[in-house]
């Protein structure tokens, strides 16, 4: 059974037993800020189980698109790590519970995909007696193959959880028989392919479990490890969801599959992260220093380094992003209308890192030379930072380097040089934000530029760096833009211009400021903090209306002061100055005396008076 048959026949099976078949979701999880990245099929389903929010039906199956990179470094190094995987699930909310759910999943497993039974095992929580009857009693699958494991429990962190009972395909004595080998060890032998969890409990914040008013099943079902039991596979890479991508990383580079461990290695891990980039980016993740972008960044730069190993020395990932494009398209038809610009956010990507890789590359081998020279086992923290900061090497990249020659990095030493970095970038932007040079305005047509105060769709006009007009800025990259409509307040009379986000659909610019040139043009400075930004695109301009509001409420303050200190001291108290910033104000006006505490307290009482009353 190809990939492909096996989704479709596990998602029409569970229809066919009356769950609702949904499309995967994003890999963005919505609403939800305890996960970074969807990594189980039960993840967007949160408020389903939770009983948050009503389901479309009680019962729900889906393939869905899953990222998991905890253990990044061991993709390609071993059979069956993924960054991306499909996980299929079949879910019920307070629906049925573990009779059905484990029937159903024999009956999958027995009668639509017909494996042998003799191989199945499975484990169970201990305390789990009814689940332990409906394997023995009702299935009929012997003692022999049911064993009790005090880590079946499933959990997601915040969210619901419960005991599971783990299903083990038996791949035989050619895999080996040492212990490790056992179910929930490490050894490939027994090859877990389904988890039914029996959901029962909302974890909550603080670690503590609140039963669910309703019982649920999440289940879930690796796709590429179905694949390669039902293919006759000894790994998930020489299934038909892997090996076409192989294929092609071979033609480009003339390294065969199965010629050298090495090449194998890079093999897979070029076909692992070209599925997990393809996917990403077609969800909407673009790459940046920060959360889910640095994610994709790291998946691509290890892509990228790995392609270097195999030799290939041109830009290769739009290849393998075509391949992925169209071995996955039957599942997933957005693919294709998606696909020039998954390869245009990739491409750009891989040229930034390919430009610094090869430098990069030569100063770690000195430095990794150097250390084994002086005998010592770990890189310093800065040479880390310098190869992240300078050449882009995400430090879990150079930390896997390292490894290979077996040393270690200092990672607090490396976070101490980030936060320090941090700090200067911090300090230069707000000197760059006060005094930033634009590009040459005079060819810009003014009459076609407009003020309307409205968060919307409009067009960068004109995009600049330092003083000079550019077509393009990647993430990292302090701008100056023009909007044809500008919905930001300028900066002036002492108050601080606003701040926001410019949304575009390949990168995000964070306004930092918005600030007039003398013949009144508004400009905005900031910079590119996810993917990249073109002039001449579209963006949706969005203004932080909270601080806006903070802002007028002190703008008007300044105002109440003024009313309310000429009422006290006179009409002829002048305003010298003032500043009006989202938390306070000042204002500045000159007086030929002190002022009593007597004269303060009434300025006071007269401006509470004014708001309160106003
Ligand atoms: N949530 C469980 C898992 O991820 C079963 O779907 O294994």
């Amino acid at each position: 059974m190809k990939g492909n048959d096996i989704r479709e026949a596990y998602l029409s099976f569970f229809e066919n037993k009356g769950h609702l078949r949904l499309d995967s979701f994003s890999l963005i999880p919505k609403d939800d800020p305890s996960l970074l990245l969807i990594g189980a099929g039960m993840a967007p389903l949160k408020p389903y189980f939770t009983g948050k929010v009503e389901p479309p039906c009680h019962r729900i199956t889906t393939s869905q698109k899953c990222i998991r990179t905890g253990d990044i470094e061991n993709v390609g190094r071993t059979a069956r790590h993924h960054t991306f995987f499909e996980m299929l699930g079949n879910f019920s909310f307070g629906d049925y519970f573990k009779k059905e759910a484990i029937t159903w999943a024999w009956e999958f497993l027995t009668e639509v995909v017909k494996l042998d039974k003799e191989r199945l095992y499975v484990t169970i929580y201990p305390d789990d007696q009814e689940a332990h009857d409906y394997w023995h009693k009702m299935i009929g699958l012997p003692e022999n193959h049911i064993y009790p494991l005090a880590d079946n429990f499933w959990a997601i962190g915040q969210g619901p959880c419960g005991p599971d009972s783990e299903i083990f395909y038996d791949q035989g004595e050619e895999f080996g028989t040492d212990p490790a080998n056992q179910m929930g060890g490490d050894g490939d032998r027994f090859l877990e392919i389904w988890n039914l969890v029996f959901s029962q409990f909302d974890q909550q914040k603080d670690g503590s479990f609140i039963p669910l008013a309703k019982k649920n099943i999440d289940t879930g079902a690796g796709l590429e490890r179905m694949a390669a039991v039902l293919q006759g596979k000894k790994n998930n890479f020489e299934t038909d969801l892997f090996f076409p991508i192989m294929e092609e990383a071979s033609r480009l580079s003339h390294v065969n599959y199965g010629t050298s461990a090495s090449g194998d290695v890079a093999l897979k891990v070029i076909a692992d992260h070209s599925r997990a980039i393809t996917n990403m980016i077609s969800d909407g993740i673009l790459p940046s220093n920060e959360g889910r972008g640095y994610v994709l960044r790291r998946v691509l730069r290890r892509a990228v380094r790995f392609g270097k190993l195999l030799g290939i020395q041109d830009p290769f990932l739009g290849q393998m992003i075509d391949t992925v494009v169209e071995m996955m398209k039957p599942a997933y038809p957005e693919l294709i209308e998606k696909q020039a610009f998954i390869k245009k956010i990739a491409g750009v990507e891989e040229a930034r890192f390919q430009s610094t890789l090869n430098a990069g590359t030569d100063l770690l081998s000195e430095l990794m030379e150097d250390a084994k020279k002086k005998h010592q086992t770990m890189l310093a923290g800065s040479s880390v930072f310098k190869l992240y900061d300078t050449y882009g090497f995400p430090w879990e990249l150079t930390e896997e380097i390292a490894q290979e020659q077996g040393l270690t990095i200092d990672k607090e030493g490396f976070a101490a040089s980030m936060e320090e970095q941090r700090e200067r970038a911090r300090n230069a932007r707000a000197k760059v934000a006060m005094k930033v040079a634009t590009p040459d305005t005079t060819k810009l047509n003014v009459s076609e530029l407009t003020v309307e105060d409205k968060d919307g769709e409009t067009e960068i006009v004109l995009l600049g760096k330092d003083g000079k007009e550019i077509a393009s800025a990647a993430d990292g990259e302090e701008v100056t833009v023009i909007l044809r409509n500008n919905p930001f307040h300028a900066e002036g009379g002492g108050q601080v211009g606003d701040t926001g986000r410019l949304i575009g659909q390949s990168g995000v610019i964070t306004v930092e400021n918005c600030r007039k040139l003398p013949d009144g043009i508004a400009y905005l400075v900031g910079n590119v903090s996810e993917g990249v930004v073109e002039a001449g695109s579209t963006v949706r301009a969005e203004v932080d209306r909270e601080r806006r509001h903070a802002l007028a409420r002190n703008h008007t303050g300044t105002h109440l002061l003024q009313a309310a200190l000429k009422r006290v001291l006179g009409n002829t108290v002048n305003q010298a100055g003032s500043l009006v910033l989202p938390d306070r104000l000042r204002f500045d006006f000159t007086w030929p005396e002190a002022i009593s505490s007597r004269q303060l307290e009434e300025v006071e009482r007269l401006v509470n008076d004014e708001i309160l009353t106003g």
